[in-house]
């Protein structure tokens, strides 16, 4: 017999890591945006769709949900963006930004407190990340269970189309006007990456914490230190 979860989608855009979910679990999604939250429930109508501020909702509401998938923004914390601020000359650059601290905020409250599994996931840094993470495709992510790797083709960000991000990322969005597709696309986690975290958090019984994650993340080079002392 399937568990069915009550999950918390933090920052679930249009719903990229939750596509190939199913309809099995009892999902709440908060996104910020009502026109991107509207395109998520026009997808999964079963799912609850709050319009909210998804870091403020999960300190109120964490303790009501068994699993919780968090996607705080990442510009702050993108290679990308912090490359071309620094590197180019020739045209207007992005200025420069304090990394937004909400996320390791996010991960710490779900480490510290919170019972059930979590994962936290972002782009991988242009720093060494403050926590140590796991890193799967051009992820890092934070859980308290071991994500076991996964073979994936690259998501090719820089550089696709619209259509082939709708074919990669498997949302047609031709009926959507005035968002921006390119970026609601290519901000979506692969579905098929998704699928595997929540099955990884299910399948591992045991709860895990940072501490049994140490020994793993010794081996990808990770200061293990800096993970927090429990
Ligand atoms: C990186 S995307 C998440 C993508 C999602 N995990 C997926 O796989 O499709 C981040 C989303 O968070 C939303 N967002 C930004 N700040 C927010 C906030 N404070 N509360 C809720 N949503 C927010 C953005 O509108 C954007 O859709």
């Amino acid at each position: 017999m399937k568990t069915k979860l009550k999950i918390l989608n933090l920052y679930a855009g249009i719903g990229g890591n939750r596509k190939s979910w199913g309809n099995d679990h009892n999902i709440t999604a908060i996104e910020i945006n009502p026109k991107i939250a509207k395109i998520y429930k026009d997808f999964f109508p079963n799912d609850k769709v709050i319009v909210k501020d998804a870091h403020k909702y999960l300190l109120k509401h964490f303790k009501e949900f068994d699993f919780i998938w968090s996607s705080p923004p990442c510009p702050t914390h993108s290679r990308v963006r912090k490359n071309c601020a620094m590197n180019r000359k020739d045209i207007a650059l992005p200025k420069a930004k304090y990394p937004d601290m909400k996320l390791y905020e996010e991960i710490l409250l779900l480490e510290g407190y919170f019972k059930g599994k979590y994962c936290v996931e972002n782009v991988i840094a242009w720093y060494k990340p403050l926590i140590a993470a796991q890193e799967r495709q051009r992820h890092y992510f934070w859980a308290n269970f071991y994500i076991s790797e996964i073979k994936l083709e690259p998501d090719h960000i820089c550089g696709g189309s619209i259509d082939y991000f709708q074919k990669n990322f498997g949302f047609d969005l031709s009926k959507y006007n005035k968002i921006n597709k390119k970026l609601a696309l290519t901000n979506c986690v692969n579905y098929e990456l998704g699928e595997h975290i929540l099955n990884c958090a299910l399948k591992g019984a045991k709860q895990q914490t940072f501490e049994a994650l140490r020994s793993h993340v010794k081996n990808q080079n990770y200061q293990a230190d800096l993970l927090p002392a429990l």
